[in-house]
């Protein structure tokens, strides 16, 4: 399916950024990094990478609105559309030479996503969508997993950070989840998580207080590839409360009940 000019503005500026990272993640050593908070920390790869995308969506779209991870929020003048922005998801990935990360790319229009970009430039893999319009790995159409017994299936999650309180909850999930399941992934990239539900490379996905930029565009994806996404406690505020269940229908499913029982 040909793509809308709008969605040929996203992959424009995911791809320039992506090539930014290429490049910053060949001399990562030498790139200057600072700390956020315990555990996280921000690079000049990630800075770069989000002026490249402002840039090139301001250029395009110079009334709509942004949230950005690294820089913020910026009004808009046209009242209805937001671009939320991960400009590198997967920083400490990248910082340690892991090669799993990408640029988070998703466009709000009067409250609803309505296009996604996530783009993972070490393996030059593009994941789009627009709503009603399916999602694609580059030219492919995507569909979620169609596994159906639990104990075949693979869930991707996130850990808690360094110093968050969540531990003893994760824990006590992983006790529960494991022991069902063929296997958990920790890749450590939102995003990616999320597309990679939707390619049905993993069954399912669920992680803790993220926030829209690690979802919006990914959490799209999922849904224009025949999966199903919540919160945690099955309702559909996952953009505000950061908490997230991706997967095909039957894993989704999966997930809230086992998250649910692991609560006690
Ligand atoms: C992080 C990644 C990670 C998730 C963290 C996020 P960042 O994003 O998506 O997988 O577990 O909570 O903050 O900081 O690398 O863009
Ligand atoms: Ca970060
Ligand atoms: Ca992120
Ligand atoms: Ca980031």
């Amino acid at each position: 399916m040909a793509r809308t000019a709008i969605l040929n503005v996203m992959v424009q500026a995911a791809t320039k950024a992506g090539r930014s990272l290429i490049r910053d993640f060949g001399e990562v050593e030498n790139l200057q990094v600072s700390r956020k908070g315990p555990g996280d920390f921000v690079s000049a790869a990630d800075r770069r990478a989000e002026e490249i995308i402002r840039t090139e969506l301001t250029k395009a779209r110079p009334n709509f609105g942004l949230i950005m991870e690294e820089s913020g929020i910026t009004e808009g003048t046209d009242g209805q559309h937001v671009w939320h922005v991960d400009p590198l998801d997967g920083t400490t990935n990248f910082l340690h030479g892991i090669p799993i990360f990408a640029t988070s790319i998703a466009l709000e229009r009067l409250g609803q996503i309505v296009a996604a970009v996530v783009y993972n430039p070490v393996m030059d893999e593009l994941y789009t969508a627009e709503r009603g319009r399916g999602a694609f790995l580059n030219d492919r159409r995507l569909r979620v997993a169609g596994r159906s017994e639990l104990s075949e299936m693979v869930f991707a999650t996130g850990l808690p950070r360094i110093g968050h309180s969540d531990h003893g909850r994760m824990l006590k999930q992983l006790r529960h989840i494991m022991p069902e399941l063929a296997g958990i992934r920790r890749f450590g990239a939102a995003s990616l998580d999320l597309a990679w539900t939707a390619s049905g490379r993993v069954d399912g996905y669920w992680e803790y207080d993220l926030n829209s930029w690690d979802i919006a565009a990914g959490a799209l994806i999922v849904k224009e590839a025949g999966g199903y996404v919540s919160e945690t406690d099955g309702k559909q505020g996952f953009l505000e409360s950061g908490n997230i269940v991706a997967g095909n229908e039957i894993a989704h499913k999966h997930i809230l009940r086992l998250l649910k029982a692991a609560q006690g």
